[in-house]
């Protein structure tokens, strides 16, 4: 006998990317950062005081919230500080949609959204992107007409890497009648000339929250630790009713001032990765491979019709220890997503891609 509540006996689990035992396996799955966080993260971990851990951790995170709002310019109550982003994406399910309400999203997207959906119960409305991987024209009228209480936008978009204008998403915030929670976790590699302030939305947006992440920007993605940002009223339910009640431990707390409080650092990963992000792509439009303007730390890389399919590629990379990502859904199924190496990586990767695209029968 089954004790789990309907929903959740026919739903299905997140799948995770791939993580390979052999230290030699390339990992370009999972859309990591290629170089190390901060040196002052690996100190914070040397010197961190294991007494502190008698004690419970800062409830709310406090000091990090501190310097994230100094940060953006905004109030230590218009931030929360989660458990990676994917906290923040399940406490807005918890404290946004009502039982039955819909869920919304732009297809493709995210594929952890339709699991929160699954284990909130509420059912899923997918828009589907355009061509240009835009959102269509109606797509607030859809989402109102649907009675969507959350729609998550991930900007750049993942997976294609494609930035969505600000202006676009400033008009699903003025019509939309429920929570935009715009997932911004790739936003740092966004090209500075490109760049958006989206925190700038939330002046006048009562129902917009953002989404960031350490994981990624940081190279933190084991520390786990990513933060919302909105209207106090927006973030005030999260902070005090929804979270657990100690979310943030206190080493994670310490690394991740550190981490945070190191900007170059941060700022310079950012930099190599977009260099080798057009350098990539080039290599990768050299072989035939199509892709959208990627924004982010990844390529959406379509194989052209004169080499073997995307899949046998994905398969021919992993067997020489080579991981990329390969969705079997519509619209992607011909293509790869690829992380960003760094370029001794990116090489090998581009070695690989040359033997398994000339050798045809
Ligand atoms: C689109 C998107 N949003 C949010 C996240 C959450 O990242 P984390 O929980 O590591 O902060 C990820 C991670 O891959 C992602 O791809």
């Amino acid at each position: 006998m089954s004790y789990e509540r309907p929903n959740i006996a026919q739903m299905q689990g997140y799948t995770w990317g791939e993580q390979p035992a052999d230290a030699r396996t390339l990992k370009l799955n999972t859309n990591e950062n290629p170089y190390p966080p901060s040196p002052a993260v690996g100190q914070a971990l040397r010197t961190f005081d294991a007494d502190l851990l008698r004690r419970y951790p800062q409830p709310t995170a406090d000091p990090f919230r501190d310097l994230v709002a100094a940060h953006f310019g905004l109030e230590r109550q218009q931030i929360l500080v989660t458990n990676g982003g994917d906290e923040l994406l399940r406490l807005a399910f918890t404290t946004f949609l009502s039982p039955g309400q819909p869920f919304a999203t732009a297809a493709p997207s995210y594929s952890l959204y339709p699991v929160l959906a699954a284990v909130a119960d509420a059912p899923v409305l997918n828009i589907p992107l355009d061509d240009h991987w835009q959102l269509p024209d109606d797509f607030v009228a859809q989402l109102n007409s649907a009675g969507a209480g959350l729609c998550a936008l991930v900007n750049p978009h993942a997976p294609s890497g494609v930035l969505m204008p600000l202006a676009q998403l400033e008009a699903v915030a003025d019509e939309f009648d429920g929570v935009l929670l715009i997932d911004e976790a790739y936003v740092d590699f966004v090209d500075p000339d490109a760049a958006q302030e989206t925190t700038a939305l939330l002046q006048a947006h009562d129902n917009v929250l953002l989404l960031r992440t350490l994981s990624k920007g940081y190279a933190l993605a084991g520390l786990r630790l990513g933060w919302g940002m909105g209207a106090a009223s927006l973030i005030e339910p999260m902070l005090t009713k929804t979270r657990d009640s100690y979310n943030i431990n206190a080493v994670t707390q310490a690394l991740a001032a550190a981490a945070f409080a190191d900007q170059a650092h941060a700022r310079d990963s950012w930099t190599r990765v977009r260099n080798e992000r057009a350098r990539l792509a080039d290599a990768l439009a050299e072989l035939g491979f199509t892709m959208p303007t990627s924004q982010s730390n990844f390529l959406l890389a379509y194989a052209p019709a004169s080499v073997p399919a995307a899949e046998t590629l994905y398969l021919g990379l992993k067997a020489r220890g080579i991981l990329v990502r390969w969705f079997n859904q519509p619209r992607l199924r011909d293509a790869l997503r690829i992380s960003i190496g760094t370029p001794e990586e990116n090489d090998r990767l581009l070695s690989v891609l040359r033997e398994l695209t000339s050798h045809q029968d």
